[in-house]
């Protein structure tokens, strides 16, 4: 591997792997990237001078513009990262998820085939296995999980992983799943539940949680999604699925606290709201695929993490202040104004 296509590296995971390669590998990057309102630049200004990474504004979409910026830069790899993200918005209008993270997936795996590339490596979500019961602690997602969708976010998802796994049977295509738990860390769009909290609460506003609270999400630091994935891309079997997760699971409602003690905020600012429709339940990797095959395991404990990502929030209040302020600020008037209970 020398040539990396990178899609959606302006956004938040891909960003931080872009940054996470550059220090860590001698790869050359393209990040290609459509700028949607989750793609900000700005995430990458400390390395949009390295000799070792470009930036190509594009759509996943667009073939002809997929195919040219493979070959013009010699890409032998791609990992896909570009996506639409987010469940809420899913649910308030499902068409751009199946464009991107379906008819995009498809479009870079046959540019993939007709450039006879070295590595295709899709970046998925354990949402895709559906959700767990919470009262069965011993259940986890295992790679063999069958595939059981709840919104349409994860349903585009699944349908883009069991598109890549047509490739690897069909066109024999060296491809390679990584379906990883909730990340979280700097440069998270504050639309999702950590930064939207942490943001919430430093700005002394109410903080919106859905129905009891008591859902249950399996929490990774970014970082080590990023080292994950590396891992993946150099020590992988071809159409093998690898699951990437901390062994962290939490209530919402928990996290939440949490955030308030470690900001020096009042619990009061919490506001219980109407619950997200089709709200799975609980998510929990079980990652022993990648760490007993692979070598993998996170680096960061949680009470790091969480201490890093909120120190990167109170340094950085610019920057989400910034994202704040523009369309999504329209988002949240449309999401939140029907669910105040
Ligand atoms: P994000 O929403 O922060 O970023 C998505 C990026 O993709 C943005 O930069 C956006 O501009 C770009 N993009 C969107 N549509 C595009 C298109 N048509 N063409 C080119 N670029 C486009 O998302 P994220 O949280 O960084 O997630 C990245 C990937 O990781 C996604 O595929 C997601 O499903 C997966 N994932 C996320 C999590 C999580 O907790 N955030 C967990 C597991 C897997
Ligand atoms: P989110 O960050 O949207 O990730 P996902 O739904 O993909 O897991 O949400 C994480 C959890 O937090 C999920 O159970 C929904 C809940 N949540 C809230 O309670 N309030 C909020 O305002 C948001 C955005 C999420």
């Amino acid at each position: 591997m020398k040539n990396i296509l990178v899609t959606g590296g302006a956004g938040f995971i891909g960003s931080n792997f872009v940054k996470y390669v550059l220090k860590n590998y001698d790869w050359n990057i393209v990040n290609y990237d459509k700028l949607t309102y989750a793609g900000n630049l700005e995430n990458l200004s400390d390395v949009e001078k390295n000799q070792r990474y470009k930036f190509v504004k594009g759509d996943i979409c667009d073939e002809k513009k997929v195919e040219f910026t493979v070959s013009e830069n010699d890409v032998d790899t791609i990992v896909n990262f570009a996506a639409e993200s987010h469940v809420d918005r899913s649910i308030l209008g499902s068409r751009e998820f199946v464009i991107t993270n379906i008819v995009g997936t498809q479009v870079l795996l046959d540019v993939f085939k007709n450039n006879n590339l070295e590595k295709f490596l899709q970046v998925s979500t354990d949402e895709v296995y559906g959700s767990l019961p919470e009262n069965q602690k011993e259940l986890k997602f295992t790679e063999n999980t069958p595939l059981n969708t709840s919104s349409p976010y994860s349903a585009s998802k699944a349908s883009a992983d069991l598109l890549c796994n047509s490739y690897f049977h069909t066109h024999k295509l060296p491809v390679l799943i990584t379906r990883c738990s909730n990340n979280y860390g700097p440069y998270q769009f504050p639309e999702k539940l950590i930064p939207l909290m942490l943001a919430k609460a430093l700005n002394d506003e109410n903080l919106p949680v859905y129905g009891d609270g008591k859902n249950i999400r399996d929490w990774l630091f970014v970082e080590d999604h990023c080292s994950g994935i590396c891992t993946v891309l150099e020590k992988g079997k071809f159409g093998e699925v690898y699951n990437i997760g901390g062994n962290n699971e939490w209530f919402n409602i928990d996290i939440v606290k949490l955030i308030l003690k470690l900001l020096g905020k009042p619990e009061s600012l919490i506001t219980f709201v109407k619950d997200r429709p089709g709200h799975d339940r609980r998510y929990a990797i079980d990652s022993s695929k990648i760490q007993n095959e692979l070598g993998w395991k996170p680096a960061n404990v949680f009470e790091d993490g969480i201490s890093k990502t909120i120190k990167w929030y109170r340094e950085n209040e610019q920057w989400w202040k910034k994202v704040m302020s523009g369309e999504y600020m329209k988002y949240y008037e449309q999401n939140y104004a029907h669910k105040i209970v």
